[in-house]
C-alpha cells in the first residue's frame, strides 16, 4: 500500500484489510456470544458504516434483522438551533434488542442523539458497536459496548469513511500524513 492523495490531501497506509477483518470477525463473535438465542436488530447508520455492517453480518450467525438509518440536521424555528430527525426507520422497535452500528466514535455527538432518539422508541436494549473509536477525542460519559480498534485523534479514511465524500470505497483504512 503506497502513500495516496485525496483531493488536496495525502494520507498513509494506517490499518490494512487483513487487520479489518480480524477485528470485524473478533466483534461478531463477542456478539454472537453475548445474543445467543436472542433475535436483534442491527441498525447501521449511514453513510459510513455500510462496509463494516456489511462484512460484520456476515459473520453474525444469530436470528437477526437489518435496518439502516440517517441522522440530519437542520437549523429548527426554536430557540434550540440545531435539530436532528432520523430518517430511514420505518418499523416498530418498541421491546426489540438493538445493535447500533458506527463506523467511527470520536465526541460521540452522534451516538448520543442516535441513543436519545432510540431510546423513546421503547426498544428492550440499545447496544453501541463502533468499528473505531478515539478515546482522546470522546466527551461523553455513554458506555460504548463493541469497540474493533481504538485510534488516537487522527483524520482516517477508507473503508466507509469519507473525506469530503470521497474514498469511502477503499478496503483499508488510510490516515491523514501531516
Ligand atoms: P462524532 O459525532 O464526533 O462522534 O462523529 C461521528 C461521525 O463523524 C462519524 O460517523 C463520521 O462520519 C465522522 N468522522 C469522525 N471522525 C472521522 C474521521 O477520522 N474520518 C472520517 N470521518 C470521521
Amino acid at each position: 500500500m503506497d502513500i495516496i492523495t485525496v483531493k488536496d490531501k495525502s494520507f498513509k497506509p494506517y490499518i490494512s484489510a487483513e487487520e479489518l477483518q480480524s477485528s470485524v470477525e473478533k466483534l461478531a463473535a463477542q456478539i454472537n456470544h453475548d445474543y445467543k438465542g436472542n433475535t436483534p436488530l442491527f441498525i447501521g447508520v449511514l453513510n459510513g458504516s455500510f462496509m463494516f455492517f456489511g462484512d460484520l453480518l456476515k459473520s453474525i450467525n444469530l436470528e437477526c434483522t437489518v435496518s439502516f438509518v440517517k441522522l440530519t440536521s437542520y437549523e429548527g424555528v426554536s430557540t434550540t438551533g440545531v435539530v436532528n430527525e432520523l430518517i430511514g426507520l420505518n418499523e416498530d422497535i418498541s421491546g426489540r434488542d438493538i445493535i447500533l452500528i458506527e463506523d467511527i466514535v470520536d465526541t460521540g455527538n452522534t451516538l448520543v442523539k442516535l441513543y436519545e432518539i432510540l431510546e423513546e422508541k421503547n426498544p428492550k436494549s440499545i447496544k453501541i458497536a463502533t468499528l473505531l473509536y478515539k478515546p482522546e477525542a470522546y466527551n461523553k460519559s455513554h458506555n460504548i459496548d463493541y469497540v474493533g480498534k481504538e485510534i488516537p485523534n487522527a483524520f482516517v479514511l477508507g473503508y466507509g469513511l469519507d473525506y469530503d465524500g470521497l474514498g469511502r470505497n477503499l478496503s483499508s483504512i488510510y490516515v491523514l500524513n501531516e
